[in-house]
This record gives structure tokens, C-alpha cells and sequence, in this order.
């Protein structure tokens, strides 16, 4: 921990410009941006900001829920490590966690799960929104229209300060969420809905919904323990884009529907959630291992990205893809050997050797095998971030619902430095 405990930690700001001296207050290892504001060139000034283009080196807000340390590739959930959650808990009780804090006692567990059971019932007719929407669509943008579509189904959402409305819809988004995801699915593929079957887990309730063809589906106890996992391994990862996006646009007021819409909206960018998608279109790209060295070339002239690698804050493994590339085993063995693989092992394997690569901290993220196994459960590429934002809705609505609870937060209004012209006159 930085060691700033004592009382009078501070930064002493020297302003060439008029010679006097600042201090700022140093508190867990940051300054307050608005203690700039004290710093002013001339009287009557606005204040100094900090510019910081992507927010790189910006701190939003305190919160609970999700700690990362970037260089050591550690990732909890509420204090637990993710790695622990993925093999002894399930999504369902992470969700629980994310929400209240503290793994459920079996009590609470069954409890939760029969309130998701309660809530998983879509609005009568909402199917019908889709009636114009081609099939080929992309899956996120057929998700965040019916995302929209939901929230008019929920006028009561807009009291947003009232922690009992915010805590039915929160419940009511994780439990719709999947059923909305199967419709986008079974959209895709012109097939009828399949009713949710409260006797299953979320990961085999969803399995059930998107690939059954009638009642006698059975779930694949691999794949559903591989979705549960993958599902985990989603929920939260603190103030990444689209979440982000989940408390920007929710500081202005708006419903947890209207929220979650432009958080999806965000996650489907193929520098962020969709890049699980780039992945596997980068790999059917190069084709074989042969051509690898001619990719990376590209890669090398900036001609092309390594999809799936990098990461803002981790500047080691991503501790997601080590899971990720362990539940990949699995599920081939149940599935058959996904071909793209080599070529990924291969591809990580210079990465990790090469120094382009490894001076610029270029490890594989939480993107980069997620999408073979989604392939291998027969997923295509396409409704990749779909599974992702599944997962990640537990961790929106969770950072949702701490950003309303949070008196330090206001409306979302950053400032910017002025570049342009002044002073110009219409002519007339
Ligand atoms: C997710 O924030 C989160 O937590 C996100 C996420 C979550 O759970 O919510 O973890 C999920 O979005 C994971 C990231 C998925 N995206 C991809 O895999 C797309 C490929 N990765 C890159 O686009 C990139 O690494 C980012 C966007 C992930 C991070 O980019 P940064 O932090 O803005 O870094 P940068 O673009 O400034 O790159 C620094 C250097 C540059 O080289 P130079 O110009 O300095 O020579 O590294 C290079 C970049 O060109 N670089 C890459 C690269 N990523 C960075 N070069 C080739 N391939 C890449 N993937």
C-alpha cells in the first residue's frame, strides 16, 4: 500500500508563472484533480485542470467491488481471488457477490436463485421488435434494441435514488439478460424461442435456451461448467470502457435499461468486448502457422494488431486467459480440437518471446482464447460479445448500483482545452 497513511502526505506544486507554492493532499497514492483549481495564472482565472486524453490516468471513484493489480496479474471479486471463484463457486453466486458484497450461505444462494427464476419472464410481445431486424445483424446491436425495448416495459426503473427499485431491476436485468441473449440468437438462426427451465444452472438454463431443439435437450455437463466459468471470469473488471459508459451515463439519472443499452453499445468495439470476435477472424485470416511470420511482420509495421493482446492496466497475463486457456482443454476434448488453435499457441508463443512484443506489454487478454471456445460450442464469431456481455452485466449493474449509492458522485461532465478559433464574425 503507498504510504501516504500519515496525516499530512502531500505534493508540493511550485507555479513558475507567478512563483507561489501548493499543496496538494495525497490520499490512497492520488491528488484531487479539483485541488488544481486553486492554481490560477491571472486573477479571476478558471482554475488549472489536469489533461488526461482516455482518461489513462484518471481515477473516477472509490469502489468495492473489483480489485486489480495490473502488474502483478491479480484480479478479486469483493477480496476473493478470481481463480478461486471460477473452480469452487458458480456464476450465480458471484453474481450474488458482486451485488451484496459477500458469498451467499446456501440459504441465500437458493433464495437468490429463485428470485432470477421469478424474474426471468420477457415482457408479452417484445419479440416483435425484431420483426424488422435482419438476421444477419450484428448480435450487439440486436441486443442493445431489445436492451431499449425492455426498458419501455419499465416505467417504474426512473427512481434510480430508491436502493429497493434499484435492487428489483438490478435483480430484473440479470435475469433477463439471458433470455434476451437467446432471442438474439435464435434470431440469427430462425429458430423458434425455448422457454427458460428453472431446474437448470444459469450456464445450462442459457445453453438449453440458444441450442435446444426441443424439451429432450440435455446439457453437456462440460460445456455448462465452461460457460459458468466463462461467465465468472466476465462479471466485473472495474472501470473498463463500458463500464464506464454503465456510470456516465448513469450519473445523469437515466434508467438502469437506458444505461445498460449504451454499456453494451461500448462493449461491442473491437478494442474492447468485441475484440473476442477480431480474434477469431484474425486467426481464420492467417490461416496456418506457415503464414504466421508474415502477420507478425504486419504486426511489427503497425499494419495490423495483434487482436486479443494488450491491456490498459494489466502489464503482465491477463489472470482471465490463463483460465481461459485451461477450460479451452476441456471443451475440445468434449468438442474436438478447435484448428485455430495452433495457430493461437504459436502466435503466443513469439508474442512472449519476441521483444516488439514483450517491451510493449504485450500478453494475451481476456479475449484472446474465449472466442475458440465459443466456436467450439458452436457459436459464431459474430455473437461472441453477446456471451461477453451476459457475463458482464453482473458487474454493470453492480457498479451501477455503488455509483447512485455514492455521495461523492454527480453528474458525469468532463472539460476539455480549446483549440479552435475565437472571435469570428458572420458576415452580413
Ligand atoms: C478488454 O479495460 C478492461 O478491463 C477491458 C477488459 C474487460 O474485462 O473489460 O479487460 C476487456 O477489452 C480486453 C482488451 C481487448 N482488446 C484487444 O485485444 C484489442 C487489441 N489490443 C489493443 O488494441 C490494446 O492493447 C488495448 C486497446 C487493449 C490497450 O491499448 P492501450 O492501453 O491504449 O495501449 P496503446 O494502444 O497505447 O498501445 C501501446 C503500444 C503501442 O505501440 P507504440 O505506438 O507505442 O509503438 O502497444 C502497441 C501500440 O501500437 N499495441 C499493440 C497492441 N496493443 C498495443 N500492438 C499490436 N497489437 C496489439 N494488440
Amino acid at each position: 500500500m503507498p504510504n501516504d497513511t500519515t496525516q499530512d502526505a502531500h505534493l508540493t506544486l511550485h507555479d513558475s508563472r507567478t512563483g507561489r507554492e501548493f499543496e496538494l493532499p495525497i490520499v490512497n497514492d492520488t491528488v484531487k484533480a479539483m485541488d488544481l483549481r486553486q492554481i490560477h495564472a491571472h486573477l479571476g482565472d478558471f482554475g488549472m485542470m489536469s489533461y488526461d486524453p482516455a482518461f489513462k490516468n484518471t481515477v473516477s471513484c472509490t469502489s468495492r467491488i473489483t480489485f486489480i493489480d495490473g502488474g502483478r496479474g491479480i484480479l478479486e471479486y469483493r477480496g476473493y481471488p478470481i481463480d478461486q471463484l471460477a473452480e469452487r463457486s458458480n456464476f450465480s453466486d458471484v453474481c450474488y457477490l458482486l451485488f451484496q458484497g459477500e458469498l451467499p450461505t446456501p440459504r441465500q444462494s437458493a433464495a437468490f436463485k429463485t428470485q432470477m427464476t421469478e424474474a426471468s419472464v420477457l415482457p408479452e410481445g417484445i419479440e416483435n421488435v425484431l420483426a424488422g431486424v435482419p438476421r444477419d445483424a450484428h448480435p450487439m446491436a440486436v441486443l442493445g434494441t431489445l436492451m431499449m425495448a425492455l426498458g419501455c416495459h419499465e416505467p417504474g426503473a426512473k427512481d434510480v435514488r430508491d436502493g429497493e427499485c434499484r435492487r428489483i431491476h438490478s435483480l430484473n436485468l440479470l435475469a433477463k439478460t439471458p433470455l434476451l441473449a437467446a432471442m438474439v440468437w435464435r434470431h440469427r438462426i430462425n429458430k423458434p424461442l425455448i422457454a427458460p427451465d428453472p431446474s437448470l444452472s444459469f450456464a445450462g438454463n442459457f445453453l438449453k435456451m440458444v441450442f435446444a431443439e426441443d424439451e429432450s435437450y440435455e446439457v453437456d455437463p462440460i460445456l455448462e461448467r465452461a460457460m459458468d466459468v466463462l461467465f465468472t471470469l466476465h462479471g466485473d473488471h472495474e472501470q473498463n470502457c463500458s463500464t464506464s459508459t454503465m456510470r456516465v451515463v448513469g450519473s445523469s439519472e437515466a434508467t438502469p435499461y437506458n444505461s445498460a443499452a449504451a454499456a453494451i453499445a461500448a462493449l461491442s468495439g473491437p478494442l474492447h468486448g468485441g475484440a473476442n470476435e477480431a480474434v477469431l477472424r484474425m486467426l481464420a485470416e492467417i490461416g496456418s502457422v506457415e503464414a504466421i511470420p508474415a502477420f507478425m511482420e504486419k504486426v511489427r509495421n503497425r499494419e495490423a494488431k495483434l487482436m486479443g493482446f494488450g491491456h490498459r492496466v494489466y502489464k503482465s497475463y491477463d489472470p482471465r486467459a490463463k483460465i481461459i486457456s485451461e477450460i479451452a482443454k476441456e471443451v475440445f476434448e468434449v468438442r474436438g480440437r478447435n484448428a485455430l488453435l495452433d495457430i493461437a499457441v504459436e502466435l503466443e508463443r513469439i508474442a512472449l518471446e519476441e521483444d516488439f512484443f514483450k517491451s510493449r506489454n504485450l500478453y494475451p487478454n481476456v479475449d484472446f482464447y474465449s472466442g475458440l471456445i465459443y466456436q467450439s460450442m458452436g457459436f459464431d464469431p459474430a455473437y461472441f460479445t453477446v456471451l461477453f456481455a451476459v457475463g458482464r452485466m453482473a458487474g454493470w449493474i453492480a457498479q451501477w448500483d455503488e455509483l447512485m449509492a455514492d455521495s461523492e458522485q454527480k453528474i458525469a461532465r468532463p472539460r476539455q482545452v480549446y483549440v479552435g478559433e475565437r472571435g469570428k464574425t458572420v458576415p452580413g
